[in-house]
């Protein structure tokens, strides 16, 4: 096979590519007290800046947002200062990184939160299912708290001043997480938005959220930095939406406008509902397609013209020179499930480059 699509640079709207090999968002709750990233984390993401794009791990706007134990925010001085070391190692090596954007709602227990944060959601729905903490274990997720009407404008307010805070940090931009069954996510599907105000009802009502969210990260950062990350369809954290393909549709017809710097899309586990077709019908820029590619799927979805760029998570786990072992050839390391989210450099740092045979 000739091995040169995925190394074709490439622009996402003010975002300059070297090749289209994007390393996927990765939880790895590897954050120090504060929420900071530490100097694992920058070397880390250093060792893998020969990737065309980084999108950090899932980051929080707000105190409220954060749901799992050890992730970093980007709300404060103090974390855009330690981000600024983690996004200086990426451009050192020619890379480029945008923050995402997540904010996990009702998937979130208060013994991984600071005092007084809460636990909200577009409805007081408890989400079935349990999350590690590190203070009691496997605990319930908590009950969240619904959002009332004139608080909403507040959680847009941090999004907006979490994209600021991201480019105070050197990040080249952000990616708003709309997927997972996250804040964004709960507020686009039927199951976990029972709202009847101007938030919820119509499919109409139920987007309104995440394209004011949108806005504001445009107005906040400019549209050539901003891009959303979804995945109809997707189950996880206790989801359920009664008509993915038309809640999706209309979502990205209203943020049409906007002309986000690019789509990432994860395949929907719902074999009967085609993502990557339902997003090339209906977001006109380029896409970021993800889940289960390998390089010659990849290679071939760039090349067909189907993806502007693919993403890799777990290939990127083990292997920080993933762009040097597509372009050589050389075989790709696994790596440890138990470490995924373990603190300290096992299992994170801990790998090396190809070292031959
Ligand atoms: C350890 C781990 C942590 C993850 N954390 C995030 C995250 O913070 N945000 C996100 O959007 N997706 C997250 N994902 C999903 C991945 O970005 C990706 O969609 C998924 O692993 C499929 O891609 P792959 O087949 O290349 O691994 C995570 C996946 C893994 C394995």
């Amino acid at each position: 096979m000739r091995r040169q699509a995925l190394l074709a640079p490439l622009s996402l709207g003010e975002l300059n590519l070297r090749n289209r090999i994007v390393m996927a968002p990765m939880t790895r709750s590897r954050a120090l007290a504060g929420d900071l990233p530490g100097e694992l984390a920058v070397q880390y993401y250093g060792e893998r800046s020969s990737a065309g794009l980084i999108v950090s791990e899932g980051t929080q706007p707000c105190p409220d947002g954060k749901g799992y134990c050890r992730t970093p925010g980007i709300h404060n001085a103090a974390q855009v200062a330690a981000w600024q070391a983690v996004t200086a190692a990426v451009h050192a090596g020619g890379g480029a990184m945008v923050a995402q954007l997540m904010h996990c709602g009702r998937i979130g227990s208060h013994y991984n939160k600071d005092p007084g944060a809460r636990t909200v959601a577009p409805s007081a729905l408890r989400a079935a299912g349990r999350m590690f903490t590190d203070t009691a274990g496997m605990v319930d997720f908590d009950m969240p708290q619904e959002l009332g009407l004139s608080e909403i404008p507040q959680v847009i307010g941090e999004f907006a001043g979490a994209a600021r805070a991201a480019r105070a940090a050197g990040f080249d931009g952000v990616e708003l997480h709309a997927a997972s069954g996250y804040l964004p996510m709960q507020f686009l599907s039927t199951g976990t938005n029972r709202r009847s105000d101007a938030y919820g009802g119509s499919v109409t009502a139920r987007v309104r959220f995440v394209v004011e969210v949108l806005e504001a990260l445009v107005a906040a950062v400019g549209a050539g930095r901003v891009g959303m990350r979804i995945c109809p369809g997707n189950p996880f954290n206790d989801l359920s939406d009664a008509d993915p393909r038309t809640t999706y549709a209309t979502l990205l017809d209203a943020a049409a406008p906007l002309r986000l710097a690019y789509l990432h899309v994860i395949r929907s586990p719902d074999a009967a509902l085609d993502a990557f077709a339902l997003a090339r019908a209906h977001f006109a820029g380029p896409l970021i397609l993800n889940d289960g590619f390998d390089f010659t799927t990849a290679e071939a979805a760039v090349r067909s013209g189907e993806a502007a760029a693919v993403s890799f998570a777990r290939a990127y786990i083990a292997n920080p020179d993933l762009v040097a072992r597509y372009r050589q050839g050389w075989p790709l390391a696994q790596f440890d499930r138990k470490t995924l989210y373990t603190a300290g450099a096992a299992g994170y740092t801990s790998y090396g480059p190809y070292c031959g045979p």
